[in-house]
C-alpha cells in the first residue's frame, strides 16, 4: 500500500554557528538513472554513491519487478543485472513509485516501447500530479494509457508491441518528459528526436552516452536537438554518482542566514543545467566560494564553502536559469527572507505541479512567519526582511514535500522565534541524513 507513516512534526531554531564539513548524498536524478540503465543494459552495472532515499529505494523495487537484479553489498555497492533493451518482464503487481515524480515518469518511458502491461501508482502527493505530459509522447510510440480524470494515478500502461520511433518537442521544461521520450525511444527502431526550447538538466544523454548508446545533441534555433538511435545494446557501466547539488543548497544556504556560520560541502557536481542557485546566491551577495574545482567523470566538481552573509540584497532572478535551480526555489525563497528588498522569481509554473504547489506552500509558510509575499500563476516576490529580520514562530505546513520541510527548518535557524514543521517524513525521500548531518553542524533541529 503506498503511503506514508505518521506525520513526523520537527522544529528548528537560532542556536550555535553552523560549523565544519557537510557529506550530503549522491544526486538523486542520477541515482535513478543508474538504476533504470543498468536495467536495461546486457551485463552488471555497478553503481557507488548511491542515493539510498525511499524515492530511487522505489525505483530500484521497481527494476526488480521487471526481472532485473538489483542489491547491494555490504560496503554500499550497488550491482544491477540488467535484462536488456526491450527485455523487460511483466511485474506481477502494482508498482508504487511513493513520492517521486521522477521515478514514475522515467520507468513509464522506459516500459513504454516493451509488449508488457503495468499499473503505476504512488503516495497522495504523487497520486495528485499530471501524467499526461509523459502518457501523450508515449501515445505516439504505440503505447496505451488508462488513469484517473486529469492523467492522474493510478494509471495502467500497455506497452507498444510495434513501437514507432517519434519526433517531439517537449512543451514544457521537463527533463523528466524529455528523460522518459528517450528511455521509450530505446526500444522503438530508428531515431527518436527529442527538441527542448530551454535546456534542462542533461544527465540521461550524457549517461545514455556513456552506456554506449548513439546520442547527439545539437544546439539550433528550435533549441536542443536530441537525436537517439533505437535499439542499441547498452553496455553495463561503473558509475560513481555525484554529490547532489540540490541537496547540498540546505547546508550551504543555511550557513548563509545562520549567524557566525562557515560550512564546507564538498564534492558537488556543479553540471550548468543543475548550478544555478548557486550563481543566483552568489548575485545575491552570498559569500560563497568553490574551492578546488576540478573535472570528474565528465562534470565539474567543486568543494563549495558558504559563511554568514548578513549584507545579501534581493535580486530579480532571469527565467531562463529556471530549469537550472527548478527544486532550489523554496530554499532561495528562505535566503530571500533574510537578504535586503525584494527577489522576483518569474517563469515558474512548474513549480506549481511539483511534489506539492511550491509557490502556495513556501508562500503560506513565509507569510506565517511574519514575511511579505506576492504571488500569481508563474511568478512569486518575496520581500526580504535582512539578516535576522523574521519573525519565525508559526508551524508551516510541508504538504508530503521534502524540500518544503527541510526550507522551513533551514528558515527556523535564523528566525527570531523557532519555526516547525507539521511533517519532516518526506525529508527521507532525498536526504535521509539530513538531521544528523545538520545537527553535526550545531544546527538545532529536533522532532518536536
Ligand atoms: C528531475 C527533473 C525535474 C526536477 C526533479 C528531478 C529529473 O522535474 O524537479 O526533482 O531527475 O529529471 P521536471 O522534469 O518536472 O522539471
Amino acid at each position: 500500500m503506498s503511503g506514508h507513516g505518521d506525520p513526523v512534526p520537527m522544529m528548528a531554531r537560532k542556536g550555535a554557528a553552523l560549523t565544519g564539513e557537510a557529506h550530503v548524498p549522491g544526486d538523486k536524478s542520477i541515482s535513478h538513472r543508474s538504476l533504470i540503465l543498468g536495467a536495461m543494459a546486457v551485463g552488471e552495472t555497478r553503481i557507488t554513491g548511491l542515493l539510498e532515499g525511499q524515492d530511487v529505494l522505489d525505483t530500484a523495487k521497481a527494476m526488480r519487478a521487471f526481472g532485473a537484479e538489483v542489491r547491494r553489498d555490504g560496503d554500499g555497492t550497488w550491482h544491477v543485472h540488467g535484462v536488456g533493451v526491450g527485455g523487460f518482464a511483466e511485474p506481477d503487481d502494482v508498482l508504487d513509485c511513493g513520492n517521486s515524480g521522477t521515478g514514475v515518469r522515467l520507468i513509464m518511458g522506459a516500459m513504454a516501447t516493451t509488449p508488457i502491461t503495468v499499473t503505476f501508482t504512488g503516495d497522495a502527493s504523487l497520486r495528485s500530479r499530471p501524467m499526461a505530459r509523459v502518457t501523450d509522447p508515449l501515445a505516439l510510440f504505440g503505447c496505451r494509457s488508462v488513469g484517473r480524470a486529469g492523467g492522474r494515478l493510478p494509471m495502467t500502461l500497455v506497452g507498444a508491441a510495434a513501437p514507432l520511433p517519434v519526433r517531439y518537442t517537449v512543451p514544457v521544461p521537463s527533463a523528466q518528459v524529455k528523460s522518459a521520450v528517450l528511455l521509450a525511444g530505446l526500444n522503438a527502431p530508428g531515431q527518436t528526436v527529442v527538441i527542448e526550447a530551454e535546456a534542462t538538466r542533461d544527465h540521461t544523454e550524457r549517461m545514455l552516452a556513456g552506456f554506449g548508446a548513439e546520442i547527439t545533441t545539437e544546439v539550433t534555433d528550435e533549441g536542443r536537438v536530441i537525436t537517439l538511435t533505437g535499439q542499441p545494446e547498452l553496455r553495463p557501466q561503473t558509475i560513481t554518482v555525484p554529490r547532489d547539488p540540490s541537496s547540498a543548497a540546505f547546508p550551504v544556504c543555511a550557513a548563509l542566514i545562520a549567524e557566525g556560520s562557515d560550512v564546507l560541502v564538498p564534492n558537488i557536481g556543479l553540471n550548468p543545467t543543475r548550478a544555478g542557485l548557486f550563481e543566483t546566491l552568489i548575485e545575491m551577495g552570498a559569500d560563497l566560494t568553490y574551492e578546488n574545482l576540478r573535472e570528474e567523470g565528465g562534470e565539474p566538481v567543486a568543494d563549495l564553502r558558504a559563511r554568514y552573509s548578513p549584507d545579501m540584497t534581493g535580486v530579480e532572478v532571469p527565467p531562463a536559469r529556471a530549469a537550472s535551480m527548478i527544486d532550489e526555489y523554496p530554499i532561495l525563497s528562505v535566503v530571500a527572507a533574510n537578504a535586503a528588498g525584494p527577489t522576483v522569481m518569474r517563469g515558474v509554473k512548474e513549480l506549481r505541479v511539483k511534489e506539492s504547489d511550491r509557490i502556495a506552500a513556501m508562500a503560506d509558510g513565509l507569510r506565517a512567519c511574519g514575511v511579505e509575499v506576492e504571488d500569481g500563476p508563474d511568478w512569486w516576490i518575496v520581500h526580504g526582511r535582512g539578516a535576522g529580520g523574521v519573525k519565525g514562530g508559526a508551524t508551516c505546513a510541508t504538504h508530503l514535500d521534502h524540500r518544503i520541510a527541510m526550507s522551513f527548518l533551514c528558515l527556523g535557524l535564523s528566525t527570531q522565534a523557532p519555526v516547525g514543521v507539521d511533517d519532516g517524513g518526506p525529508i527521507a525521500t532525498s536526504f535521509p541524513i539530513f538531521e544528523p548531518l545538520m545537527r553535526g553542524l550545531g544546527a538545532e533541529i529536533d522532532r518536536a
